[in-house]
């Protein structure tokens, strides 16, 4: 036998003996304080904000775009506040939560610090729920809210939103308007610590 139906021969469970680990190691999503930035550094869709931890941010765009949902790649980060994060963890990790790891972070100019992470568990600083509030979006959203997917709406007026990404003290610069910088700082003075 020639060495060249050799190779073919091995080079297929080879190959795959080896992609496995890869696969593995695409597949796990580490999450870290690290693993989160500015809003102004992240993707704009629409009213909110998105980010791959794996690098594959093309995926997460095409389900945050889609018109008729579907479900968020792992690693995919998003995010409408600079407080509160989304992300999507391995398949499987969390059934309940649809594999979505729920984050409140607290942030100034040094980064981000995680207050609370976890799954059906995890209230945000104003003692609400996130799950209980994600988990009324319609099936195809994969709990993203936005306006019109079914949950209870925020009790901030959106003005106050737009306010809250453009002021996020973990970006380097800023284009807030004086108005929009002082409405932030109402916010924050008014919010639970
Ligand atoms: C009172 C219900 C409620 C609670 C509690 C809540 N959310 Fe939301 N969240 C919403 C709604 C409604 C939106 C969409 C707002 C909009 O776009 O007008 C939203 C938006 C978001 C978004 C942007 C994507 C989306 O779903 O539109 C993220 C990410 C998010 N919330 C994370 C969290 C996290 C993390 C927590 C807990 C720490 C939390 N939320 C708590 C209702 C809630």
């Amino acid at each position: 036998m020639s060495l060249n139906s050799h190779m073919t021969r091995l080079s297929l469970p080879l190959l795959l003996a080896l992609s496995i680990p890869q696969v593995m190691a695409a597949a796990t999503v580490d999450v870290t304080e690290k693993s989160f930035r500015c809003l102004q550094e992240m993707t704009p869709v629409r009213g909110f904000f998105v980010d791959s931890l794996n690098g594959n941010l093309d995926a997460t765009l095409a389900v945050a775009k889609s018109t008729s949902g579907g479900v968020y790649p792992p690693g995919s980060v998003v995010q409408l506040v600079p407080t509160e994060v989304m992300v999507k963890r391995e398949p499987g990790f969390s059934p309940v939560t649809r594999d979505w790891e729920f984050f409140e972070l607290d942030v100034d100019a040094n980064g981000s610090k995680i207050r609370k992470r976890g799954f059906m568990e995890v209230n945000n600083r104003f003692k609400k729920n996130c799950f209980a509030c994600h988990a009324a979006a319609k099936p195809e959203w994969d709990m993203i809210c936005e306006d019109s997917h079914g949950c209870e709406k925020l009790p901030i007026p959106q003005h106050v939103i737009t306010a809250l990404q453009k002021t996020d003290p973990r970006c380097k610069v800023s284009d807030a308007s004086t108005f929009q910088k002082f409405t932030s700082w109402m916010v924050r003075k008014l919010s639970p610590n």
